[in-house]
């Protein structure tokens, strides 16, 4: 059974939907979930979904070695970053190197870095009046959205669109096709 560790840092759709996607699987399961923020949302879903669930402050993520030690021995095949916010340790991802990936709500390089989240990308995407936006699936590294690119998936966005519709049309793609290309990404390992 491969193992699929999350960290997550608000709502938790994304964290729900891959929880329930593998807990119909033989091949993998979601065995823990992280969170950076105490209030957020997806420690609710996780206590519904019976899956064991943890936060953390910035010193034991970036500043000790208590988050990758507790990584060391949950000893995850993938590290899924869904709606995560903090930027990974480099010393993280040393140690797990190809195995953290990251769901961004645009076509990256597009609408990617710093700050570059959740409806802030949305409202960036219909301000300049974009044609289109998407997902970028992506391999994790030392800079915030510039890893390599797994998987893409686009939409349109009409003229009328607000970034709400936006933010509507990105989450039915990332319920879609995320945990697919998790699944991928496992059988090939
Ligand atoms: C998702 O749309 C994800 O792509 C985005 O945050 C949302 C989290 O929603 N991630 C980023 O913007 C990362 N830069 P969720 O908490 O309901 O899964």
């Amino acid at each position: 059974m491969k193992r699929i560790v999350i960290f997550a840092s608000g709502s938790g759709s994304n964290a729900e939907n891959l929880i329930k996607f593998f807990q119909n699987s033989d091949n993998a399961s979601v065995i823990q979930v992280l969170t950076n923020n105490p209030h957020a949302k997806v420690l609710e879903r996780c206590k519904k979904l019976n899956v064991s669930a943890l936060s953390f402050n910035r010193i034991a993520f970036s500043e000790s070695e208590d988050v990758l030690n507790i990584l060391r021995s949950s000893n995850p095949d993938l590290i899924v970053l869904a709606g995560f916010l903090w930027k990974f340790p480099e010393f993280i991802l040393n140690e797990f190197e190809n195995k953290v990936i990251n769901i961004h709500p645009a076509l990256l390089p597009k609408y990617g870095g710093k700050g570059m989240y959740g409806m802030h990308v949305h409202h960036a995407v219909v301000d300049n009046k974009e044609p289109e936006t998407g997902i970028t699936i992506h391999y994790v590294n030392e800079n915030y959205d510039e890893g390599a690119i797994i998987f893409q998936a686009k939409c349109d966005v009409k003229p009328s669109d607000s970034a709400e519709d936006v933010a509507a049309k990105i989450h039915e793609l990332e319920m879609e096709h995320f945990p697919k290309v998790v699944e991928r990404l496992l059988n090939n390992f």
